[in-house]
C-alpha cells in the first residue's frame, strides 16, 4: 500500500492503462471498501441516489469490451480525421495509451460501474447538474480509494455509446438508471506516479470576478 499525504494522493490519481496488471485478480472486499469510501462522497438533498455495479466475471466483461471497442474505434477514427491525419506528440501518447486499454478491456480485474437513479438526459438543467454532481464525486472517491490500495483505474466513458446494450447484458433497467462511466480497476506496476503538466494556474484562477 503506498504511504501517500492527501495533496500526493489528489495530484498523482493518474488514467492507469500501460500499468495495468491485467493478470493479478483485486478481492472483492478491497472493491467493498472502495465502494465503501465512495458512498461517502456528498449528494444533493442527501439522496444518495447511487448503486455501484461490479463486473469481475469474465463472460460479461468480454461482451461489455466489444461494445467499447466498437465505441472507441469510432471515436479513434474521428479524432484522427479531425487531426487533419495526425496528432500533436501529447495527444499521440495519449492515444496509444488508451488504444492499449481498449484493446485489453476484455482483461482488466474489474469494471465498477457507478450508476444514478433515473434517466438524466430525461431532467432539466438543474436536475441533470444534481444528479451527475452526486455521482461524479462518488465516482472520484472510488478512484482516490482505489489508488489509496495500491490500485489503479481509468475513468472511462466510450462504452456509454450503447449504454443500452451494456444495461441489457448487466441487467440494468435502463428507463430507470443512469451509468454515469466506467471505471476500469486493478493493482498498477511500477512504484509510484507524478503529478502531470498543467496549465499556468493564474492564467486559469479569476479572483473576483472573470
Ligand atoms: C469524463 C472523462 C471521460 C473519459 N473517458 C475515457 C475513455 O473513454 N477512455 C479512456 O481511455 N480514458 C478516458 N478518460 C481518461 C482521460 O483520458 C484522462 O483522465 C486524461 O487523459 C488525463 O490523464 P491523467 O489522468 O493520467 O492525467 C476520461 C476521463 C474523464 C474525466
Amino acid at each position: 500500500m503506498p504511504n501517500l499525504t492527501p495533496d500526493e494522493l489528489l495530484t498523482t490519481t493518474r488514467a492507469v492503462r500501460k500499468r495495468l496488471d491485467f493478470e493479478r485478480p483485486v478481492p472483492h472486499e478491497v472493491l467493498r471498501e472502495c465502494v465503501a469510501v465512495a458512498m461517502q462522497a456528498p449528494t444533493a438533498s442527501n439522496s444518495q441516489p447511487w448503486e455501484f455495479v461490479v463486473v469481475t466475471d469474465p463472460a460479461r466483461k468480454a461482451a461489455i469490451a466489444e461494445w467499447y471497442l466498437k465505441s472507441y474505434d469510432a471515436y479513434a477514427a474521428d479524432r484522427v480525421a479531425a487531426a487533419g491525419g495526425a496528432l500533436d506528440p501529447q495527444t499521440e501518447r495519449m492515444a496509444s495509451s488508451a488504444r492499449y486499454l481498449a484493446d485489453r478491456f476484455h482483461e482488466v480485474p474489474a469494471m465498477v460501474i457507478p450508476c444514478v437513479h433515473g434517466r438524466l438526459d430525461r431532467r432539466p438543467p438543474e436536475g441533470q447538474a444534481a444528479g451527475w454532481g452526486s455521482i461524479v464525486q462518488a465516482g472520484w472517491s472510488f478512484c482516490l480509494a482505489a489508488r489509496a490500495r495500491g490500485l489503479g483505474t481509468c475513468w472511462t466513458t466510450l462504452h456509454l455509446t450503447y449504454e443500452r446494450e451494456v444495461a441489457e447484458i448487466l441487467g440494468i433497467s435502463y428507463d430507470d438508471v443512469t451509468q454515469s462511466c466506467l471505471l476500469t480497476t486493478g493493482y498498477y506496476t511500477g512504484e509510484s506516479f507524478r503529478p502531470a503538466p498543467r496549465d499556468d494556474i493564474d492564467a486559469r484562477i479569476h479572483w473576483d470576478a472573470w
